[in-house]
């Protein structure tokens, strides 16, 4: 997100905007901690993870009365373009901000989960494959050396995308996404059925729930099973940080210097979006999406014929 906010502030200054930022993204313009942010105050960040002027979800920007006192006082002090990196939570909120009367708006996707419906990559999502990837070799090393099996757990709630990343990158043994569950049973069948027994196994395991550790009990479920041990590895947060890789820092750059373009021309209630390898423009998600999955199997068909 600091490449992303970079960009924004230097291109702001570029066309002449004055540009002001708040911490912790809704909750800071709720409690009206506006402040400047110079072009010189996001220096040296474009290598630094996560974001200087913090994030967070918020849930009273859903509160109409809330969201109207900020339309006032944005208005009130002349701030009439706004430009917001996040989900699709935060692009809904901030479009009806503008129905009550908030400044134009144009969003930059960002979640490690790369689930934002209309675009192809959110930034963060390169980020944290090749953290959990350096992890999974990490894990590797040492199944590889003493004859073990693990369960490598990584994020994604709903969605697979990152499983699915690492998993390929990783040389898993099998990967499972929640939008393809398989039972345990399937899954020592598929260890168990396998042409060439193997000496060490990974296993990368999407979260699938608001909770992490699901694993866990993957791994005593296969033991019951099988008596055969699993051990864990809960990537969790770690997946999160760390700096940048040239694809997010470059694709933030393009997408913060396009969102305030776009501003300039009076666009609003659209995203910066990568599709069939072009960025451009697209509309907010549909209030009411669900997300990106994974459309089919073929990439974890591709996976089952590589693990063999
Ligand atoms: O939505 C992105 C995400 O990183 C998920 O992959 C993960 O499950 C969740 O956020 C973690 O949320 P929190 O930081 O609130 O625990």
């Amino acid at each position: 997100m600091n490449a992303a906010l970079r960009a924004v502030v230097r291109a702001g200054y570029y066309y002449d905007f004055e540009v002001l930022g708040c911490h912790s993204g809704f909750h800071g313009l709720i409690a009206k901690d506006l402040f400047t942010i110079k072009a010189a105050d996001v220096a040296n960040t474009i290598q630094r993870g996560g974001t200087i002027i913090k994030t967070d979800r918020c849930e009273d920007f859903f509160q109409e009365k809330i969201r109207a006192e900020c339309a006032s006082f944005l208005s009130a002090q002349g701030i009439n373009h706004m430009v917001v990196i996040g989900g699709d939570g935060s692009f809904r909120g901030a479009a009806l901000l503008r129905q009550q009367g908030g400044p134009n708006v144009i969003g930059i996707p960002a979640t490690i989960d790369n689930d934002i419906i209309g675009t192809s990559y959110a930034i963060g999502f390169d980020t944290a494959a090749n953290t959990a990837l350096a992890a999974i070799d990490r894990v590797r090393d040492t199944a590889s050396s003493h004859d073990r099996c693990f369960l490598v757990e990584v994020m994604g709630r709903e969605s697979g995308f990152l499983a699915l990343e690492v998993g390929i990158a990783g040389g898993a043994g099998m990967i499972l996404t929640p939008e393809f569950p398989i039972s345990v049973k399937q899954i020592v069948n598929t260890i168990t059925q396998q042409q060439r027994q193997k000496l060490s196994n990974i296993i990368v395991v999407a979260e699938a729930s608001s909770h992490p550790g699901r694993s866990i009990h993957i791994a005593h479920e296969i033991k019951q099973q099988t008596n055969l041990d699993f051990r864990v590895c809960i990537l969790g947060h770690t997946q999160r940080g760390g700096s940048p890789t040239a694809l997010d820092r470059k694709i933030a750059s393009q997408m913060g210097v396009l969102a305030v373009e776009s501003l300039t021309a009076n666009k609003s209630d659209q995203m910066t979006a990568i599709n069939n390898g072009n960025l451009g423009l697209v509309d907010f998600p549909p209030a009411d999406n669900l997300g990106r999955r994974l459309e089919n199997k073929d990439m974890l068909t591709l996976n089952s014929i590589l693990s063999r």
